[in-house]
């Protein structure tokens, strides 16, 4: 049915390998699939999980794509974005703890690829530069860079899947008299450890997960004092001594910040938590998703299929309660529309239903709940379009609110608490040492002897 089809998957990180298991799992099938290339600038795969020291550039001159810093844990529980085809029990073969560190994660993405063979699909350290689409053809052309030697290449594809992620350019505001600001300055794309914060005043600008966390990671690390700047809200937390939020940082004089409440502060470090732009810099215009971080983005039927050109795919656009389980959903979908398996509705019929869709989306109110239940019906939608194994969507959905209210109760201590698995129905092992006290964020710690130790205390009958 795939015929001689070649179909261009640009990004190796969680959602381009999702394109690539969902293929692979049609092959075994025995289904025809197509040619795939998969272009990845970096030299692994794992994308935002594919930790490095590095900032700004690489060492090719290329932006370097990762904003994650060495000691990230997961910020929401591994049971709402586990693989409903490959468990956390199945990879690591016992019961770990709800929020592991990011080594811990990219190992449990990395290890369902292992055991098949669709690396040789990938194209390590090669960037896309341009995708242009030939109207007369009806087919891509995709120029891409071998960063080592140089070499550019042009191939034809009939499809192109856009995977390349979306919180890698980051946003940053003007900020009055910060030019002269003799502190220490950086957006959170650029953040990669707080241990340099010990000791010092610091100030993080937003008031979402970035603002959360960093700050946390500076407060765990010793910092003197860290204040959250918000524009719209404040977090709310209970935070512990030393923590606090003030509204609207308006400008600095030397050390001093200024804030819309009228009070000012002296800091030593300044963290923009400003959040990242849609950026896709080796797109036309017409091809490329814009406009805020939304669970809808407008321009994309089911999420996926660039409406203008039904040729055209992206995995993993919008913005995220949901992730690895709902980025394979949607390559599954993908990947059904590319083999004909599953229907390309009208363009009529597809504008109807992001209508329908985007009404929604406005109608849902903005706390958390019910943008959870959002886009849990969201991934429901796609579920019941392919053959990904199904799972209890509404019990994840549960997870996550219950991990707000977690996080409302101890905002310090939420990451030891341990949730049930909805795959498997195993309860998460208490870690060793709770999460304000770890210092050692490593693969090997995290599996030391004595993990499985603590009683679980919590978890969701
Ligand atoms: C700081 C941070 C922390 C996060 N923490 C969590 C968490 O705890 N839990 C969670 O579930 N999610 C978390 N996320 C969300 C994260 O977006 C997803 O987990 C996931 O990484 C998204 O996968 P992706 O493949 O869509 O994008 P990415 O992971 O961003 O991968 C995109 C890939 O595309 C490649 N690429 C980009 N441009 C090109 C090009 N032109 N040519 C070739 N290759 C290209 C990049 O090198 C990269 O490998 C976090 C995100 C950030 C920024
Ligand atoms: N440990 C972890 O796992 C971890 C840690 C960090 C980040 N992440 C992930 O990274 C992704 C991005 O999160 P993010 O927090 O970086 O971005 P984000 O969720 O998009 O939040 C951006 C923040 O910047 C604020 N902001 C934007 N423009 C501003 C301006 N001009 N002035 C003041 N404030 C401004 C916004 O405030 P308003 O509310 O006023 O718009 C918002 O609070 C998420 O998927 C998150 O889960 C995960």
């Amino acid at each position: 049915m795939s015929g001689n089809k070649r179909v261009a998957i640009i990004g190796a990180g969680p959602s381009g390998m999702a394109q690539l298991r969902a293929f692979e799992s049609a092959e075994r099938q025995g289904h025809d699939v197509p040619e795939l290339v998969c272009f990845e600038k970096q030299a692994d795969w794992g994308g935002q999980w594919n930790y490095t020291w590095r900032t700004g550039l690489d060492e090719y001159g290329e932006p370097v794509h990762s904003s994650m810093y060495r000691n990230l844990w997961s910020n929401g529980p591994k049971e709402g974005l586990e693989f409903a085809d490959y468990s956390f029990d199945e990879h690591f073969g016992r019961p770990i703890s709800s929020y592991p560190p990011r080594e811990v994660l990219w190992d449990y993405i990395a290890g369902r690829l292992e055991k098949s063979d669709v690396r040789k699909h990938i194209r390590f350290t090669t960037v896309v530069r341009l995708v242009a689409f030939d109207d007369a053809t009806q087919q891509f052309s995709v120029t891409s860079e071998h960063l080592p030697t140089g070499e550019t290449t042009t191939e034809t594809f009939d499809h192109v899947i856009v995977a390349s992620g979306h919180f890698s350019f980051p946003f940053t505001p003007e900020v009055d008299g910060i030019e002269t600001f003799p502190g220490f300055v950086t957006h959170a794309h650029d953040f990669r450890g707080a241990e340099a914060l010990a000791g010092k005043d610091v100030l993080v600008m937003g008031s979402s997960y970035s603002a959360e966390d960093i700050g946390s990671q500076a407060y765990k690390m010793g910092a003197k004092s860290v204040t959250a700047s918000y524009r719209t809200a404040p977090m709310g937390y209970e935070w512990p001594e030393r923590f606090e939020e003030r509204h609207g940082l308006q400008r600095f004089e030397g050390s001093t910040a200024f804030f819309a409440d009228g009070t000012s502060k002296d800091v030593d470090a300044l963290i923009f938590c400003t959040g990242y732009m849609h950026k896709y810099p080796f797109l036309p215009r017409e091809f490329a998703v814009s406009g805020a971080n939304d669970l809808y983005p407008e321009q994309l039927y089911r999420g996926v299929v660039w409406n203008d050109n039904p040729a055209l795919f992206y995995v993993g656009a919008q913005d995220q309660w949901f992730t690895f389980n709902m980025f394979d959903t949607q390559a599954w979908y993908v990947r059904d529309l590319i083999l004909g398996t599953a229907e390309m509705p009208s363009k009529a019929e597809r504008e109807q239903s992001m209508t329908a869709w985007q009404q929604r989306y406005r109608a849902t109110p903005t706390n958390g709940a019910d943008q959870i239940r959002f886009q849990a019906d969201y991934v429901r939608d796609l579920m019941g379009e392919t053959d990904y194994p199904t799972f209890d969507i509404d019990e994840v959905a549960n997870i996550f609110v219950d991990w707000k209210n977690h996080k409302r109760q101890d905002i310090m201590g939420y990451r030891d608490y341990c949730y049930r698995s909805v795959m498997t129905g195993t309860i998460a092992a208490k870690h060793h040492t709770p999460w304000i006290e770890e210092l050692d964020d490593s693969l090997e710690r995290y599996l030391s002897p004595g993990s499985a130790n603590r009683e679980p205390s919590g978890a969701r009958a």
